[in-house]
């Protein structure tokens, strides 16, 4: 169904109106023409589209810019973990580039966010700002290995706790996390959460799947959903069906 036309609103304001789509599309392919395909199967009423690495390095800003023109919400998912003077460039240029969310490693530390922060000032709609804290592939071995004996549920708090507190908009988490955070960082954070499965997709190489209703009860505010779209045939229905189930 065609939504009407928002007014110029800043993107947190735009959000609050009726055309918000809690689904975002990771945007996983090899290529700029493989991704832009898949934009015309789906719509910005729909979903929010996620660019990262892989397909950033390959198809760069073009597909960004590409896809923006076409009405999409992008997060761009490149984690950046700098020096604070790189994340601000990198963070400003990001915000000029029209993106409407985007992330940095929280443990890249305060001085690093509260950088990117003042970074995606240089836009009048400053687009979202969001941390990593722990990588969910990471296990309580891998931050003993590094020298950190903190346990890993503590630690990822501590972590939220700093990027709300630098002035971030809120966190990546996994889904599994998301009632912890939202009873920590209260109902302004954001809390976005990949390792989303409806009932009838497959699981993939996701260990620790959450369905989109119960992810969104638990207090996610937006789902990071990948292949159960992406691999659908027609992704269409998938996200309608998805949409259904959160409605
Ligand atoms: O296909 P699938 O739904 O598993 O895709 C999930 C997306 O979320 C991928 O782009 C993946 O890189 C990303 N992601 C994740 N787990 C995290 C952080 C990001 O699956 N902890």
């Amino acid at each position: 169904m065609a939504m009407p036309q928002l007014p110029q609103l800043g993107f947190d304001e735009a959000s609050e109106t009726m055309n918000d789509p809690k689904i975002i599309v990771a945007l996983d392919f090899p290529d700029y023409q493989q991704a832009l395909d898949f934009s015309r199967k789906t719509s910005p009423e729909q979903c929010r589209l996620k660019v990262g690495k892989e397909l950033f390095t390959s198809a760069g800003p073009a597909l960004v810019e590409k896809l923006i023109d076409r009405g999409f919400d992008v997060f761009l998912d490149l984690k950046y973990h700098d020096i604070p003077n790189t994340v601000n460039k990198a963070a400003s240029a990001a915000a000029k580039l029209g993106v409407w969310m985007l992330n940095v490693h929280a443990m890249g530390g305060t001085a690093m966010m509260q950088a990117a922060r003042e970074g995606i000032e240089v836009v009048a709609r400053r687009p979202y700002l969001i941390a990593v804290t722990v990588l969910t592939s990471m296990s309580q071995d891998d931050l003993t290995a590094l020298g950190v004996n903190m346990p890993l549920p503590r630690l990822v708090e501590r972590l939220a706790r700093q990027a709300v507190d630098s002035g971030l908009d809120g966190v990546v988490c996994s889904a599994q996390e998301a009632r912890g955070l939202r009873a920590s960082l209260g109902q302004s954070a954001l809390l976005v959460t990949p390792g989303i499965r409806p009932e009838w997709a497959a699981a993939d190489d996701q260990h620790r799947i959450v369905t989109p209703a119960q992810a969104l009860a638990d207090g996610a505010s937006y789902l990071v959903v990948g292949r159960p779209i992406t691999r659908h045939q027609d992704p269409a229905e998938a996200l309608g069906m998805i949409a259904e189930s959160i409605s």
